[in-house]
């Protein structure tokens, strides 16, 4: 979704804001723009990427000490040149860039326009810089006092950052629903953007803008705060826990494939503290606060969108199956608009890597509403969810760049893990035995995913063999079922071959008639209870002359038999296999995805975190 930038001080503003639309590339976007103040408003914009905009400035002026910086995922009018951010007022001296969308700016539109304003764009981000200049022209006001009355005539969701011609060296920035960073420097120079990413390399101490807060930003001066209502916040000033080697690629082609690689210790660190096999001891601290909430809770909720819905779904076999706590996993868009039966005996828990998913957001207010207790299961440390939620557990996997989630997922897994064990822990449906295997079980899956990585050679054959397949078939049972779905997940979003995932015994009634010689079929076929029976759906897919691509268990004969091609990864307890299983199927999508020369990192139309609703 759209990412925003920003810089003043003393320094050059406009490598810092080019360097900082670079870091926010990830979160996917088709136009890009900046605009530097120096003796007057500079913009320069286009449709393309960041690389394309630095072509199109060439050697234009690009001298000053503020600026802001936009990469535009349109909503209101198609990616062009006049549609990119930022926008200028119409009489030129205030300039906008704004992520999210102003639900009434249809009507706040006609009104300017009644009083003469003349449009150049499509989108609602320009009606609201004219509504900030006619406010700023009719009373009189400094920038952030227009700003401020201007964020009370408009509803809708927005993060924006705001420069005047009149106020150089001020930027106005303010946030309700998109997240917003500022960055303090040594210098008393400020750093704004969307996440920490552009921030992280000038300074740790930053301020997550909260709801409906305002901050004026005068370089050389403390920050200032105030809400839509002009009453004072105090800063609260936080400390980043973000590395700058985390967001480089070290090395590696793709970040989607380092994050692959990094599992091992990714799933690691998402265990760390929180399970003791010496002590047989599993413990979630932000999740511990509401063990007796959840252990008398009616039901378990889990809202989550896409491959976080996936990660939801392998948590309700675990909770299910280990705690015997009735659990629902619901699509964040469905579950807001379906008028649900939510009661305060509920506990919701939405699952998020970046914690910013619009819809998950506003699932969990409407859960609010109904008095359930909200927890949350997030990646990005400080985010929206986990900010908004009652309490819940970070998963640590560090920053995921990559669009296509691959460690995510696994340390979302491994959480849901650690909850079940507590919840089963705690409530006597485990027995002594059973929780001390599935622990030491649990404790070695770094060691496994480690193993699981060594498959990738025989994997990128597979992958030349079926790049230009047309359809793919994932099928799964038990707890592979919901890796079905992520498997085909993955292919779809980055290399734009249709996949399906279903549970393998559904493919009778109905996608079995797909089946033939072009469709290649991947099974999970690990050792678990319904081994014999995923056996017996590969044979219905060979009879049918299906192509199978079967990932086993090591040591598998059975299977290698019948299939056309075997991926070996190691053995483990059934419940676990999401976890070791997803490997192979990362690395399948992955070098098709490269072999097809499609945008790894970046596919097209995607964005990394899903800012409107
Ligand atoms: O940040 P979130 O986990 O809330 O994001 C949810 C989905 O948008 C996300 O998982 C998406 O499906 C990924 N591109 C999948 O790889």
């Amino acid at each position: 979704m759209c990412g925003i930038v920003g810089y003043t001080g003393t320094k050059d503003a406009f490598p810092i804001l080019i360097k900082g639309l670079q870091r926010l590339e990830y979160r996917g976007y088709d136009s890009a723009g900046v605009a530097l103040a120096n003796d007057g408003l500079q913009l320069y914009k286009c449709k393309g990427k960041v690389v394309d905009l630095q072509n199109h400035i060439g050697n234009g002026t690009t001298h000053g000490n503020s600026g802001i910086g936009h990469t535009r995922w349109a909503t209101h009018g198609e990616p062009n040149d006049v549609n990119a951010h930022p926008h200028f007022s119409m009489g030129g001296n205030i300039i906008l860039i704004h992520n999210g969308i102003i639900e009434n700016y249809d009507s706040v539109k006609k009104e300017l326009v009644a009083r003469g304003y003349i449009f150049k764009s499509d989108t609602d981000t320009e009606v609201l810089v004219n509504l900030i200049e006619e406010i700023q022209k009719s009373e009189n006001c400094k920038l952030s006092e227009a700003v401020r009355k201007a964020l009370n005539e408009v509803h809708g969701a927005y993060a924006i950052v705001v420069m005047s011609e009149d106020e150089p060296g001020v930027i106005v920035a303010a946030r309700k629903s998109s997240p917003l960073v500022i960055g303090i420097g040594e210098d008393g120079d400020f750093f704004l953007a969307s996440d920490a990413t552009p921030i992280v390399e000038y300074t740790k101490n930053v301020v997550y803008l909260e709801d409906g807060e305002i901050a004026e930003i005068v370089p050389g001066q403390e920050l200032k705060l105030f809400t839509e209502k002009k009453q004072k916040v105090t800063p609260y000033i936080q400390e980043l826990e973000l590395h700058l080697e985390e967001l480089e690629k070290g090395g590696y082609d793709h970040f989607m494939l380092k994050e692959i690689y990094e599992q091992p210790r990714s799933v690691h660190d998402s265990m760390r503290g929180r399970l003791s096999v010496k002590r047989g001891l599993v413990h979630l601290g932000g999740m511990g606060d509401y063990e007796k909430k959840m252990l008398a809770a009616d039901r378990i909720i889990f809202i989550a969108c896409g491959t976080s819905w996936h990660a939801g779904l392998v948590g309700e076999y675990l909770i299910e199956d280990l705690a015997r706590i009735p659990v629902e996993v619901e699509y964040a868009s469905e579950f807001r608009y379906r008028n649900p039966i939510i009661t305060e005996r509920d506990v919701v828990i939405a699952i998020s890597q970046s914690g910013e998913t619009a819809d998950t957001l506003a699932a969990l207010e409407l859960a609010t509403r109904k008095g359930a207790t909200i927890l949350g299961i997030c990646n990005v440390v400080g985010s929206s969810i986990a900010r908004i939620t009652d309490g819940g557990s970070y998963t640590h996997a560090g920053p995921e760049i990559g669009v296509a989630s691959t460690k995510a997922f696994t340390s979302q897994v491994t959480v849901l893990s650690l909850l079940a064990l507590m919840l089963g822990q705690a409530k006597g449906t485990i027995e002594r035995s059973r929780f001390h295997r599935t622990l030491v079980d649990l404790s070695v899956i770094p060691e496994k995913i480690e193993a699981a990585l060594q498959t990738d050679a025989i994997v990128k054959k597979i992958a030349a063999e079926f790049k230009d397949a047309r359809n793919f078939l994932y099928l799964g049972r038990g707890y592979c079922f919901p890796l079905a779905l992520e498997g085909a997940l993955k292919l779809k979003e980055i290399s734009y071959i249709h996949a399906e995932g279903y549970p393998a015994a559904e493919m009778k009634h109905g996608p079995i008639a797909l089946i033939d010689e072009e469709m290649p079929v991947v099974v999970i076929a690990t050792k678990g209870p319904s081994y014999e029976k995923v056996v017996s759906n590969i044979q219905e897919v060979k009879a049918r002359k299906g192509v199978v691509i079967a990932v086993v268990s090591e040591g598998d004969e059975q299977v290698k038999e019948i299939a056309d091609y075997t991926i070996e990864i190691p053995e483990t307890e059934e419940m676990f296999a999401p976890l070791v299983a997803s490997v192979p199927l990362q690395l399948l999508s992955y070098h098709i995805a490269v072999m097809r020369e499609c945008n790894v990192d970046q596919p097209r139309n995607l964005a990394k975190s899903v800012t409107v609703e």
